[in-house]
C-alpha cells in the first residue's frame, strides 16, 4: 500500500460514484481533467492510465495507480506513456500489474472485447459514448456507413438500433476482425453487416461509381495515419472525405463527424465542415457524460450535419 491517493484522484472517484454505478464490467473515465499528468479509463477489470507527464512516472505514481485501480474495483492496471519517447525506442513506455491480454467489459448493454497488446487504446474511446447512443437512436431502417470504424463501436450501436444495413470500413484488417468479433460477442451479425478493408476515400469513390447510397455516415478520422494507400492528413484530406460523403449520402441523410485533432477547436472544426458541405444543416448532439466534464475546450469535437 502506498501513501494516500492524491486528493484530486480521491475527489474524482467520489464524483464518479455520485453519477455512476461502478461495478465489475462497466466502462468509465475515472480521471479526465483532474490531473494534468494523467488520465484514466476503467475498462471493467482493468484500469488504463495514459501518462502525459514530462517526467516518467515515479514508483509513488505507479503505486497510486495500483491503489486507485483497487479503489475502483479493478483487479488489473496498466499505464502507457503518451508522449514522444524521443531518441530511445527501447525506453520503458508501459507499466502495470500482471498482464491480461484480452478481456471483456460493457458499455450500456453492449459487451466489447479489450486488448492490452494492440496500441495506445484497448479498443474503445469512451468519450464517444453519447454519440454512439445517438447513432443507435437514429439508425432504425437506415443504411449506415461507418468510415474509420476501428473496433466497430458505432457499427454495433447502429446494428442494435435496427439499421437496415451497417457497413464498416477501415484500412486495418486486425481491427476489422476485432469488430466482427465484437458483433459475434453480442449476437448481432445478422447478415446485413459488411466489413471492408479499404481506404475511406477509395471506398467512397467506389460507392459513387456503383450508385450505392447511405442515410447515415459516421466519419471519425484520425489526425494522421499511414496505410498502403498512402498518408491520411486530416488538415489536408477532411474536405475530400466530406465531399466524397456528400456524393453518396441520400437526401436528408446525416453525417456524424468528429475529431480529437488538437490544432482545431470546435468552432474551427465546424467552420471547415460547413464550408465543405454548403447548405447542410447542423443538428444538435447530446452533451458528453459527467465523467468527461471539463472547464476547458473539450478535446473531442463532434457535430452532425444533415443534407437538405
Ligand atoms: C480515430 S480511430 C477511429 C475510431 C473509431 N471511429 C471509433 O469510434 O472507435 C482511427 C481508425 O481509422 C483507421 N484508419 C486510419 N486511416 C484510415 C483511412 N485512410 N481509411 C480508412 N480507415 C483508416 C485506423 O485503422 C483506425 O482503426
Amino acid at each position: 500500500m502506498s501513501n494516500a491517493l492524491p486528493p484530486a484522484w480521491q475527489a474524482a472517484l467520489a464524483k464518479r460514484k455520485q453519477h455512476f454505478t461502478i461495478d465489475s464490467p462497466t466502462t468509465l473515465r475515472l480521471l479526465h481533467d483532474e490531473d494534468p499528468q494523467v488520465r484514466c479509463d476503467r475498462f471493467g477489470t482493468l484500469c488504463w492510465f495514459y501518462w502525459y507527464g514530462s517526467a516518467l512516472p515515479t514508483s509513488v505514481d505507479l503505486a497510486h495507480m495500483e491503489d486507485f485501480s483497487a479503489a475502483a474495483g479493478s483487479s488489473y492496471w496498466l499505464a502507457r506513456l503518451m508522449r514522444d519517447r524521443g531518441q530511445d525506442p527501447q525506453a520503458i513506455s508501459s507499466w502495470g500489474s500482471t498482464q491480461i491480454e484480452q478481456w471483456t467489459a460493457h458499455e450500456d448493454d453492449l459487451e466489447y472485447i479489450f486488448r492490452s497488446d494492440h496500441g495506445l487504446s484497448p479498443g474503445l474511446f469512451l468519450d464517444q459514448r453519447q454519440n454512439r447512443l445517438w447513432v443507435r437512436t437514429q439508425a432504425k431502417s437506415r443504411r449506415v456507413l461507418n468510415l474509420f470504424s476501428y473496433t466497430g463501436g458505432f457499427s454495433l450501436n447502429a446494428a442494435l438500433g435496427q439499421a437496415q444495413e451497417v457497413v464498416s470500413v477501415d484500412t486495418s484488417r486486425p481491427t476489422l476482425n476485432w469488430s466482427e468479433a465484437n458483433f459475434e460477442l453480442n449476437g448481432l451479425n445478422k447478415g446485413n453487416c459488411e466489413f471492408w478493408k479499404a481506404e475511406a476515400r477509395n471506398f467512397l469513390r467506389g460507392c459513387n461509381k456503383r450508385d450505392r447510397t447511405f442515410d447515415l455516415v459516421i466519419c471519425d478520422p484520425p489526425s494522421f495515419s499511414r496505410s498502403r494507400d498512402g498518408a491520411f492528413k486530416l488538415e489536408r484530406d477532411l474536405e475530400e472525405v466530406l465531399q466524397g460523403t456528400d456524393r453518396i449520402l441520400a437526401p436528408r441523410g446525416q453525417i456524424l463527424l468528429s475529431t480529437n485533432f488538437e490544432k482545431w477547436n470546435a468552432e474551427e472544426f465546424t467552420r471547415r465542415a460547413q464550408s465543405a458541405l454548403p447548405g447542410y444543416i447542423k443538428v444538435e448532439l447530446p452533451q458528453p457524460d459527467p465523467d468527461f466534464a471539463t472547464d476547458g475546450e473539450p478535446q473531442l469535437k463532434a457535430l452532425v450535419l444533415a443534407k437538405p
